[in-house]
């Protein structure tokens, strides 16, 4: 049943995800296609030592490989660290336009090469090799690529798709377990816009899910890209809303970032905030509670946290939410769920009463 493969139907921009073990050896037909002058490895100095050497084997012959490792962390997502990229590449004459960019690692890096890539002599190809579940179930897949600014995250980037994404499976086996976990987050925020069986799927296999099961986690990784496929299909540029429900659990997932920036990985700030979505849809929207105490249930019996801490009172969440830059004009667009697989993109009022909403705490 597996190596698995979705497309991302994009007209001439069309691409494969393939999943599962041991599918390394898809990057040869891909880059066989490609023809390239030379190979520009971008990863971490957590991922490189445990995961470049499978990549030199599978692209040995091709073309010439240079590697290029970035300290692990979203502190790589800079403009320094984007400027070092360029005066490897340029300064040292190992790119030109046929060159091929492969981001090995977790989203930062997937970000960090993706930008590199669209913006290298006006955009050069690319190729994900994810190496975290968050980014196979998410970052990888779509063509949003980003670096920082002291202003906030993500504020300088670009829609690059890639050529190709590979999910190899054995690349989770390593995964530290906080950070697996916490992109099970993802996972459950994706059954709960799609509103079909993964939900079921996660539910009767948590067990299964923590211990990595393989066959398991080939259809979870396949089903969330499968389902994000879709919606990058319809809404590439996110400029109907579709692709911007895909931030359900964001809002208050930001503010927890911004409000404590070493505290939760990206995963734990999104389960904190799903819940907290799912609580303001049944305010909102008319979310049945049953339905949102399903997805809450869920998210803790896979480990993961549902309360924002005592201290983040309302007025910072405020303050925080004044800088989202999904905000237009004087109101919020925040992603509610009427129900599993019907999410709707709600203008709200960002006042104090909605901040004690999001943060479940009666308005007095
Ligand atoms: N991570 C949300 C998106 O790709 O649109």
């Amino acid at each position: 049943m597996y190596p698995a493969r979705v497309t991302v139907q994009l007209a001439a921009r069309s691409y494969d995800v393939a999943i599962g073990r041991d599918v390394l050896g898809e990057l040869r037909p891909v880059l066989a296609a490609l023809k390239p002058s030379s190979l520009l490895l971008v990863s971490d100095a957590n991922v490189a030592p445990l995961h470049a050497p499978a990549v030199r084997a599978a692209v040995h012959g091709l073309a010439e490989l240079h590697e290029f490792v970035v300290p692990a962390g979203e502190g790589s997502k800079s403009p320094a660290r984007l400027n070092a990229l360029y005066d490897w590449a340029l300064g040292g004459r190992i790119a030109d336009r046929r060159s091929v960019v492969l981001a090995l690692g977790g989203g930062v890096i997937g970000d960090l090469a993706g930008y590199f890539a669209a913006t290298l002599m006006r955009g050069v190809p690319y190729i994900q090799l994810p190496a975290s579940l968050l980014a196979m179930v998410d970052s990888s897949v779509g063509g949003k690529v980003a670096i920082n600014h002291a202003a906030g995250k993500n504020l300088i980037g670009a829609f690059h798709q890639p050529a190709a994404v590979i999910c190899e499976l054995a690349f989770l086996d390593t995964l530290p377990r906080r950070e697996y976990v916490s992109a099970l987050a993802e996972v459950v925020k994706t059954a709960a816009l799609a509103g079909d069986d993964l939900h079921t799927v996660l539910d009767a296999n948590p067990d299964a899910i923590l211990a990595r099961d393989h066959g398991l986690l080939a259809r979870v990784v396949q089903h969330c890209v499968r389902f994000k496929a879709g919606i990058v299909a319809r809404d590439e540029t996110e400029t109907t809303g579709q692709r911007a429900t895909l931030n359900l659990g964001h809002t208050l997932a930001h503010v927890l970032e911004t409000a404590f920036p070493d505290r939760y990985l990206h995963g734990e700030a999104v389960a904190i905030g799903l819940a907290a979505a799912l609580g303001v849809s049944i305010a909102r929207t008319g979310l049945a509670p049953d339905a949102a105490n399903d997805v809450t249930r869920l998210l803790a019996r896979l480990g993961l946290p549902l309360q924002a801490p005592p201290e983040l009172d309302p007025a910072r969440v405020l303050e925080l939410l004044a800088s989202d830059k999904k905000r237009e004009g004087t109101s919020l667009n925040f992603v509610a769920l009427r129900a599993p697989g019907r999410p709707e993109l709600l203008p709200v009022r960002p006042d104090a009463g909605f901040a004690a909403l999001l943060l479940g705490r009666d308005h007095g």
